[in-house]
C-alpha cells in the first residue's frame, strides 16, 4: 500500500507572527575601570580605548556569592514585567551562556526554579557570542512552528571568571564584562512581525581561536600545553580581528540579500559588541549613519552571550528601537561562530 495515500492530511497552516513582547536587563554593580586593570597588569588606558573603544565593564562580585543565574534571572524578571506577563506564562526558557552556574544542570533550569516557571521546558544553548542571536532565531521558528506561544531567551554571561588579570592575560582580560539580558518572544496574530531573514554559521577550524583549555589534552595542536593557562579564556585576537572584520560585512550583505533589502531599509543595526574598530568597519562598508550601528562597548566591553540583548533593551527603552521597525541582529564568536536575524518587531 503506498504509505502516503493514508497520511493524515496535516490542518491548514494560520500564518504565526512573533514579536518581542518585553526585555530586561542586568549588570553587576561592581564597574572594572581601565584605570583598575592598570593597576593590575602592564597596560593603559590610552591602548585599551584605542584598540577596543573600551573604557569600563560590569564584573560579579564572586566573593559575595553572585553569579551567572542571578544576572539572569534579573534580566528575565525584568523581560516579563515589561511584557506584563509572569513567569507561568513562559512555555520554554532558553539561556544562551558560556559561563554556566554548572555542567549540570542546565543554567536555564536553576533561573526556571528561581522565578518559578513551573515546568516550562528549559535548557541551555552555547555558541559564545552569537549564543542570543542563534537563539532568537531559535525561539522565533518554535513559535512560528505553532507548538509554543511564549519564550523566555536569556542571554547571560560572567567571562570575568575565565580571565588571568596578569601580564599574562592582558590582550583578552581587558575586553570582556559580565552581564545579561532578556527578551519574551510571544506568538501574534500580526503576521508582518517576526524574523524575514536569519543565518546562523560555524567553522570548527576556527576553535583554536577562542578555547578555554582545562587538562592538557585541550590544548591545539602545535600549541605547548601550559598548566598556567587552564581555566583561562585563550583568544589569538588579531586572527579573530581578521575574521570579525571580513565576517560582519559579510553577514549582513548575506542577511539583506535574503531579505531583498538595502541597508537603508534597516531601522537599527543591533551588533555583537565585540570591539569598537569592528563596529565601525562595518558602519563605514555601508555608510550608515552613526545613530544606526549602536555601541554600548565602552561602557559594559563585550559581555559575550549578553551583548546583543544587552544592546537591544537600551535601544528599546530608550525608544530607538519601536514598533513596526526593521532591526538587524548580528553576531559572531567562539566555534568560530556567527549569526544574523533580520526582524520586523
Ligand atoms: N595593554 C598594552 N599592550 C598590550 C595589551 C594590553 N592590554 N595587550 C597586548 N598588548 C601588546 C602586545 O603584547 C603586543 O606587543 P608587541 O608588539 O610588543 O608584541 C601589542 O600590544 C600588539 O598586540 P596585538 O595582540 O597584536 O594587538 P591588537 O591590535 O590585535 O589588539 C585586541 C588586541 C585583542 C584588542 C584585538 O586583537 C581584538 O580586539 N581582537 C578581536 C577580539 C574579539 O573581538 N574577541 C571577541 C570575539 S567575540
Amino acid at each position: 500500500m503506498d504509505a502516503r495515500v493514508n497520511r493524515p492530511v496535516p490542518p491548514p497552516v494560520r500564518p504565526i507572527g512573533v514579536r518581542i513582547a518585553g526585555t530586561g536587563s542586568c549588570l553587576p554593580a561592581k564597574v572594572l575601570t581601565n584605570a583598575d586593570l592598570e593597576k593590575v597588569m602592564d597596560t593603559s588606558n590610552d591602548w585599551i580605548v584605542q584598540r577596543t573603544g573600551i573604557r569600563t565593564r560590569h564584573i560579579t562580585d564572586r566573593q559575595a556569592g553572585e553569579s551567572v543565574k542571578d544576572l539572569a534571572v534579573a534580566a528575565l524578571r525584568a523581560a516579563l514585567s515589561d511584557a506584563g506577563l509572569t513567569a507561568k506564562d513562559l512555555d520554554l526558557i532558553l539561556m544562551a551562556t558560556m559561563t554556566p552556574e554548572m555542567e549540570c544542570p542546565a543554567s536555564a533550569c536553576i533561573v526556571s526554579q528561581m522565578v518559578g516557571a513551573g515546568h516550562a521546558g528549559a535548557m541551555d544553548l552555547n555558541a559564545a557570542c552569537s549564543g542570543f542571536v542563534f537563539g532568537m532565531n531559535i525561539a522565533h521558528d518554535l513559535i512560528r512552528g505553532g507548538t509554543y506561544r511564549t519564550i523566555g531567551l536569556i542571554g547571560a554571561d560572567t567571562l570575568s571568571r575565565l580571565m588571568d588579570y596578569s601580564n599574562a592575560g592582558r590582550s583578552t582580560a581587558i575586553i570582556f564584562g559580565d552581564g545579561a539580558g532578556a527578551a519574551i518572544l510571544r506568538a501574534t496574530d500580526d503576521t508582518s512581525k517576526g524574523i524575514l531573514a536569519q543565518s546562523m554559521h560555524a567553522d570548527g577550524e576556527g576553535w583554536k581561536d577562542i578555547y578555554v583549555p582545562h587538562t592538557d589534552h585541550d590544548f591545539p595542536a602545535g600549541t605547548p600545553p601550559d598548566r598556567s593557562k587552564c581555566g583561562y579564556v585563550q583568544m589569538n585576537g588579531s586572527s579573530v580581528f581578521k575574521f570579525a572584520v571580513g565576517t560582519f560585512p559579510d553577514l549582513i550583505q548575506e542577511t539583506l540579500d535574503k531579505a531583498g533589502l538595502k541597508a537603508s531599509d534597516v531601522d537599527m543595526f543591533v551588533c555583537h559588541q565585540s570591539n569598537q574598530r569592528i563596529l565601525h568597519a562595518a558602519r563605514d562598508r555601508f555608510g550608515l549613519p552613526e545613530d544606526k550601528l549602536y555601541i554600548n562597548i565602552d561602557r559594559v566591553g563585550n559581555t559575550v552571550g549578553a551583548s546583543v540583548p544587552l544592546c537591544l533593551d537600551e535601544l528599546r527603552k530608550s525608544g530607538r528601537i519601536r514598533d513596526g521597525h526593521l532591526v538587524m541582529f548580528v553576531a559572531f564568536g567562539g566555534g568560530l561562530t556567527w549569526g544574523s536575524s533580520l526582524w520586523r518587531v
